[in-house]
């Protein structure tokens, strides 16, 4: 029976990222998955995540299930983490959270409680947005339309597209938004633009979902959400799937969270349960070890110190990178690099096609996807010029 599945392609993401691994290149520059490396080239643990693991490792009693909702001192810090510890819809108990496997099951799990709600449901994506948002969501049975977002040719969001495009969305429409560090753009909504949303939400009754995977690493834990909480303030419902993987590096736990924001502590309550039998029948319960981490973090003095200066850092660093390449760039490539600076998070197009983003890995070993995604966080003191002059050299070729 199983003979007749064909070997499916590679990941684009995640295929690149190996055949960089493989490339024996000494000056190979790995810009492919959305992981935080350091000037060394590595994915570094948090000094808290390590503090932490080693109180819990000491401290573990038991390794029986966890809830199926999940570790409550994790829910509580994400809460507050994500809609901001003086949210009136926390204090007022209309939200709910449900611990999840990653990012990924924080999507899929907002996905299934859609689903429920309005089978089939329209989703509409960003052009353009993360790939796997479409089998993520896609394979629940959630239908999709595309709103313009990206203008490749200046760099920036198209703002009126967007509007125009999002016009014809209506109740029982979902509004897949990236909260902060768009994922695979870097260009993100002003806080005027996210207002103009929230009156598109109120009027047209649509359903916004938020996928803040970054939060942190744009412009600082605060900033990041403000969007995401203007829209909180003003709307009686939202869905967000958030994760503990970038800014915590906690990538390998699968530490991610769905909350609901909802009309009254009721309905919050009943999403609560819906999720969770949702959970039950795609994965029964969370996994333990990464939100036990965060919850720890989340709730310790000290510790929550000690990861917000660490992560305050990379925050630093890759907005540092960012002007640093563009000045490297200009100079190889004589253009325009100034949006890389403009953009946030980890992510920019440098604007190559797909041929130039292949010439790059085949003669020079720099891996970027095929849409000239760059990880920022992969540049580094001892590649930015090798990795300049390697563009430089597409782009005159
Ligand atoms: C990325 O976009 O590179 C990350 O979100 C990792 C992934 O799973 O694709």
């Amino acid at each position: 029976m199983l003979e007749s599945l064909p070997r499916l392609p590679d990941d684009p993401i995640l295929g690149l990222a190996a055949a960089a691994r493989a490339d024996g290149n000494p000056d190979k520059v790995d810009l492919t998955v959305g992981i935080y490396m350091d000037e060394s080239g590595l994915c570094p643990v948090f000094d808290a995540v390590r503090q932490a693991q080693r109180a819990l490792v000491d401290e573990e009693a038991t390794k029986a299930y966890m809830p199926p909702v999940g570790d409550p001192a994790f829910n509580t810090g994400m809460r507050q983490l994500v809609f901001g510890t003086d949210s009136a819809a926390l204090a007022a108990g209309r939200v709910s959270s449900i611990q999840t496997p990653g990012g990924c099951g924080a999507l899929r799990i907002g996905a299934e409680v859609i689903n429920a709600a309005v089978p089939g449901a329209r989703v509409w994506v960003s052009d353009p947005t993360w790939p796997v948002h479409i089998p993520l969501l896609g394979s629940v049975g959630l239908q999709f339309e595309n709103y313009r977002y990206y203008e490749a040719a200046d760099h920036s969001v198209d703002f009126d597209a967007m509007v125009d495009d999002l016009k014809q969305a209506r109740r029982g429409d979902v509004v897949l938004l990236h909260g902060c560090c768009h994922n695979p753009c870097g260009a993100d909504l002003s806080l005027e633009q996210w207002g103009v949303i929230a009156d598109m939400a109120e009027e047209q009754g649509f359903l916004p979902f938020i996928d803040i995977a970054y939060q942190g690493l744009g412009d600082g834990l605060e900033r990041d959400a403000a969007g995401l909480r203007l829209l909180a303030a003003r709307l009686p419902e939202m869905i967000v799937a958030a994760s503990c993987s970038k800014n915590m590096g906690l990538y390998r736990e699968r530490t991610g969270i769905t909350l609901f924001l909802c009309a009254d502590a009721n309905s919050a309550d009943a999403l609560q349960s819906q999720a969770a039998v949702a959970a039950r029948r795609v994965y029964s319960m969370p996994p333990a070890h990464g939100a036990l981490i965060a919850g720890r973090i989340l709730s310790d003095g000290g510790l929550r110190e000690n990861w917000e200066r660490e992560l305050g850092g990379m925050c630093q660093r890759i907005n540092g990178l960012r002007g640093e390449l563009r000045r490297k760039l200009e100079a190889e490539a004589g253009r325009d690099f100034g949006f890389i600076e403009r953009e946030k998070g980890m992510f920019s197009f440098l604007g190559l096609s797909a041929g130039q983003a292949r010439a790059l890995r085949s003669e020079h070993s720099v891996y970027m996807l095929d849409s000239s995604r760059i990880n920022v966080a992969g540049v580094n003191a001892g590649n930015i010029d090798y990795l300049a002059r390697a563009v430089g050299a597409v782009l005159r070729a």
